[in-house]
């Protein structure tokens, strides 16, 4: 079965831009992607979407339908009223390059900032033994697509830009968990605390854990309370420890 349905399709670039109306043909099955397809293919040929696999897992197609951050390949048009119009927005915490696509260049600067694993001294890769149960709680933060859905959500950073520079968001305050739980890591042998780098550098104790990013993500990771709320228990533990506390003093001598 196949209708008409309304849509509204944000078309701009970096110096302003509109909703812009559009009646589209929409059939059974299909996807908000798939109506971008079409509209491109019959209306507007020079509408600008980014997206690669079509499969959910690429990550690239991010946006916002009806407001919401989604992503447009795995939204499918039998979840929206058919008969209200269907909103398609870019992510609104990036800058917009054209129409839905934008310069998501802040996750990358936020992802070389973390260093990455330090390998345990004295073992070669193939001798490193972890218990399972340290594998899975990685390999919960290893289904990360990097859609950055979770990064557009937050709070902290999507109505204030003036919070970019400090906070390097749930998706990177998750790897820096994934790595200060990693048994192996050596950072601390190396010199670097990853709590304090957490608070200090990556913005933790911005997040007052609201969960939004964990609402978004299509990889179904529990950002918040497996990363985030772990992260900020150990760097609290850790702060008011009164051992560690006159070990870092008699340190800084
Ligand atoms: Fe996307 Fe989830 Fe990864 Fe965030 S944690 S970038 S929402 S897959
Ligand atoms: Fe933001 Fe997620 Fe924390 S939405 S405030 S990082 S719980
Ligand atoms: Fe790859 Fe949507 S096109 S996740």
């Amino acid at each position: 079965m196949s209708y008409l349905a309304n849509f509204r399709v944000w078309r701009g670039d970096s110096s302003g831009g509109a909703l812009e109306p559009y009646e589209v043909e929409v059939n059974e099955g299909e996807v908000v992607l798939d109506i971008v397809h079409r509209l491109q293919a019959t209306q507007a040929p020079d509408l600008a979407v980014r997206w690669n696999c079509k499969a959910g897992k690429c990550g690239s197609c991010s946006a916002e339908v009806n407001g919401r951050p989604r992503l447009l390949c795995m939204t499918r048009m039998s979840t929206l009223p058919p008969d209200e119009p269907v909103t398609i927005t870019p992510m609104r915490t990036f800058p917009v390059l054209r129409d839905l696509v934008t310069d998501v260049s802040f996750n990358y600067t936020k992802a070389r900032e973390v260093p990455s694993f330090i390998p345990p001294a004295g073992l070669k890769p193939g001798e490193y033994r972890m218990q399972q149960a340290d594998v899975n709680r990685s390999q919960e933060f290893r289904k990360c697509i990097e859609c950055f859905l979770c990064q557009n959500t937050c709070h902290v950073v999507r109505d204030h830009e003036e919070n970019k520079p400090s906070f390097s968001g749930p998706r990177f305050l998750m790897r820096v968990a994934e790595l200060d739980m990693h048994p192996l890591d050596a950072a601390e042998d190396a010199g670097l605390d990853r709590k304090r780098t957490a608070q200090e550098e990556h913005g933790l104790g911005m997040c007052n854990i609201t969960k939004c990013c964990t609402e978004v993500c299509p990889e179904h990771i529990k950002i918040t309370d497996n990363a985030l709320i772990p992260l900020k228990e150990r760097a609290v533990d850790r702060k008011y420890d009164p051992l560690v506390w006159l070990g870092a003093k008699i340190s800084r001598r």
